[in-house]
């Protein structure tokens, strides 16, 4: 399944229509907010009330189909024009809506009530589509109607790279508190609040099947994108260790990973000011000793951030906590200054 040769990609990146999504209604008579995080091993979920508080509600393991289809969703140009006709497509679909489904009946019997609406976040942003192409949400919808939910787009279509849908990086930075105004009603653009501290985020996801690397742009915003790392030819996720009796060939790939997610001449515009860990494995000695180093050979010295939250929930703890935040739209959508970073394909 990884045979997506890069100019295919491109060519059916030209080829796209475009597509606008519905979002006439969304759902506004809940005081929480609920969010879903897809990870390439599992969905997890969470919920965020108006007094602060978000909760960790559970998670669902993903098998290999669902890694297939995370990694799909990145460089497969079928869901471009999915319109829920194509029988091609059924199995993925069935897919997310088991996922879905399993994700709120879990909520459901945590909370005691049924989940009527949800936000859900991807592990990484979609390689074929260009700007102002929906290549997933509309298959993401279609899941969530079958399941009998609602989806909850968080951003609009023109706030991050084409497509309304939030990433691993925004669930994480969120998650974890940082990038967002406060009060929470004070809207994304902070206009009757505080804006959060500009932040530059090297966030590390670990898996047992994937490793996923971030570094962001410098950013106030939680809503604000870069990404690197996932999908990847290569599986760098725990499992593979042992795929050669050596584990130092595994770890010289994790290594030339991490390297690359650096521009090549090595400068950064803006110095990295903080690093997570989140994932299964975040806590992994080996992978943080990597990380250290290789930081430290790029003359870069972020602060590891180290509080309460559990980093295999934090990234559903910032997707409630979007969630939460009503209304939806009312990011920099008409001028959007520095929201906007262009994506680069793996090299
Ligand atoms: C906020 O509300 C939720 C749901 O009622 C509750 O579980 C939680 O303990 C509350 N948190 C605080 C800090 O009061
Ligand atoms: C934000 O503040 C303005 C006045 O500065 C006010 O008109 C508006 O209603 C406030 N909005 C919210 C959501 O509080
Ligand atoms: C990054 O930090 C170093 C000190 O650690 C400083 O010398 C350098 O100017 C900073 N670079 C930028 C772009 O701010």
């Amino acid at each position: 399944m990884h045979d997506f040769s890069k100019s295919t990609i491109l060519r059916c990146a030209l080829a796209c229509v475009h597509f606008q999504i519905s979002t006439a209604h969304v759902t506004r008579d809940q005081d929480y907010g609920i969010g879903f995080q897809f990870t390439p091993a599992y969905g997890s979920v969470a919920v965020s009330y108006e007094n602060g508080s978000n909760i960790a509600l559970g998670r669902v393991n993903g098998d290999k189909a669902w890694h297939d289809l995370m990694f799909k969703f990145c460089v497969d140009t079928r869901y471009m024009r999915y319109d829920g006709s194509d029988t091609t497509l059924e199995a993925d679909r069935l897919v997310l809506v088991e996922m879905v489904d399993s994700l709120a009946q879990l909520a459901a019997a945590k909370l005691g009530r049924p989940v009527r609406a949800a936000a859900v976040s991807l592990p990484a942003h979609n390689r074929v589509h260009h700007y102002g192409e929906f290549a997933v949400a509309p298959i993401l919808q279609h899941a969530f109607e079958t399941a009998g939910m609602e989806y909850l787009p968080i951003i609009t279509w023109n706030a991050a790279m084409g497509e309304p849908l939030i990433f691993a990086e925004n669930a994480i930075v969120a998650g974890h508190g940082f990038g967002l105004c406060q009060p929470y009603t004070a809207g994304s653009e902070c206009k009757n609040g505080t804006r959060a501290p500009y932040d530059v985020f090297y966030l590390i996801g670990y898996y047992a099947n994937e490793l996923e690397i971030t570094r962001t742009s410098r950013q106030w915003s939680a809503y604000q994108s870069w990404w690197y790392g996932f999908p990847s030819e290569q599986h760098l996720g725990r499992d593979s260790k042992h795929d050669n009796p050596n584990e130092e060939h595994y770890w010289d790939a994790v290594r030339q990973r991490l390297i690359k997610s650096f521009p090549p001449s090595g400068h950064l515009s803006y110095n990295i000011t903080k690093l997570i860990f989140y994932g299964d494995y975040a806590e992994d000695p080996r992978l943080r000793l990597e990380v250290e180093e290789l930081l430290r050979a790029f003359g870069q010295k972020p602060l590891l951030v180290d509080d309460e939250i559990n980093p295999v929930y934090a990234g559903a703890l910032g997707v409630a906590e979007f969630a939460k935040r009503k209304p939806y739209f009312d990011i920099e959508a008409q001028h959007s200054h520095g929201l906007v970073d262009q994506t680069k394909p793996d090299p």
